[in-house]
């Protein structure tokens, strides 16, 4: 049975619509359901080229979610129960940002034009709502894990820090496709080993299937960012790797940080000549 907003979405049936809709809905399990629902009904087949609405200024949550600054959460290492259910709960947390900024690049760059006055390609879109349904399922994955394990997604706090990126790079679509796609997410690539262990330690083998499900939908994410950011470069005549060393200390705190997952990264296309030249210099020479 559709809920009164999925009904209230059906009405009107433009790509934007739905993304500034789903950006919209504070209920995490109702957002992936809409996201899957797009996904389904083909929804960008039936988008007009005119497609504009406009994002929130940020996504929706629920009113008993506490949500507090980056620095103030404790992370999870994966000893105890206790600690698992807090890793597998920031990992959720993450998995529901990523669900709103694959939406929120839908929408947000939806009328984004080419030097040459084309809009976007169809494909862009195509891609982004993939992404937006892989994090939907992962939020799931790990949702269900964590009720199996006598918790829920909210039961904790939970920070807001990726969302910041999107805010700082709203305006540009270069800087947005470097610092989401080819900074966090493939830093998300590069913890999944670690992740991995923790939970391999305490026996864990529900959860290791999980991280290992969503490092292998992560690594075509990586791929996507890095798809349309040099897409987009090559249609403005600029050098993509060094257009990512101008972006990434404009719009990211600090240095990129080693251990780096290289197969991982190799695998989304990403080389070395991408990242490394991003590394503290004592870093580089240890
Ligand atoms: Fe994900
Ligand atoms: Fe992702």
């Amino acid at each position: 049975m559709p809920s009164e907003s999925t009904q209230a979405c059906s009405l009107e049936n433009t790509l934007c619509s739905w993304a500034a809709k789903i950006l919209c809905t504070p209920d995490p399990e109702e957002k992936a359901t809409l996201t899957h629902q797009v996904q389904e009904y083909g929804i960008l087949e039936r988008s007009q080229k005119s497609d504009r609405a406009n994002p929130p200024a940020q996504p929706s949550r629920k009113a008993e979610l506490t949500v507090l600054h980056p620095g103030r959460i404790k992370r999870g290492k994966g000893g105890t129960l206790a600690s698992r259910i807090a890793l597998l709960h920031s990992l959720a947390n993450i998995e529901l940002w990523a669900m709103d900024l694959s939406w929120d690049i839908i929408v947000r760059f939806a009328t984004f034009q080419l030097p040459n006055g084309d809009r976007l390609p169809r494909e862009f879109f195509t891609d982004f709502v993939k992404v937006a349904g892989d994090e939907a399922k992962h939020y799931m994955l790990l949702q269900k894990r964590l009720v199996e394990l006598g918790c829920f997604f909210g039961a904790l706090p939970v920070h807001n820090g990726l969302w910041q990126s999107a805010a700082d790079t709203a305006h540009d679509l270069l800087a947005r496709l470097a610092i989401v796609h080819m900074v966090h997410e493939a830093r998300g690539l590069d913890i999944q080993p670690q992740t991995r262990n923790r939970f391999a330690t305490q026996g864990d083998e529900a959860s290791i299937k999980l991280i290992e499900i969503i490092y292998t939908d992560e690594i075509t994410h990586v791929a996507a960012g890095l798809k349309w950011f040099t897409y987009i470069c090559s249609k403005e005549n600029r050098d993509p790797v060094s257009t990512f060393h101008e972006l990434v200390p404009m719009y990211f705190k600090g240095y990129l940080k080693p251990p780096f997952n290289a197969a991982g990264r190799q695998s989304a296309g990403m080389t070395e000549e991408w990242y490394l030249p991003l590394v503290k210099p004592a870093h580089k020479e240890a």
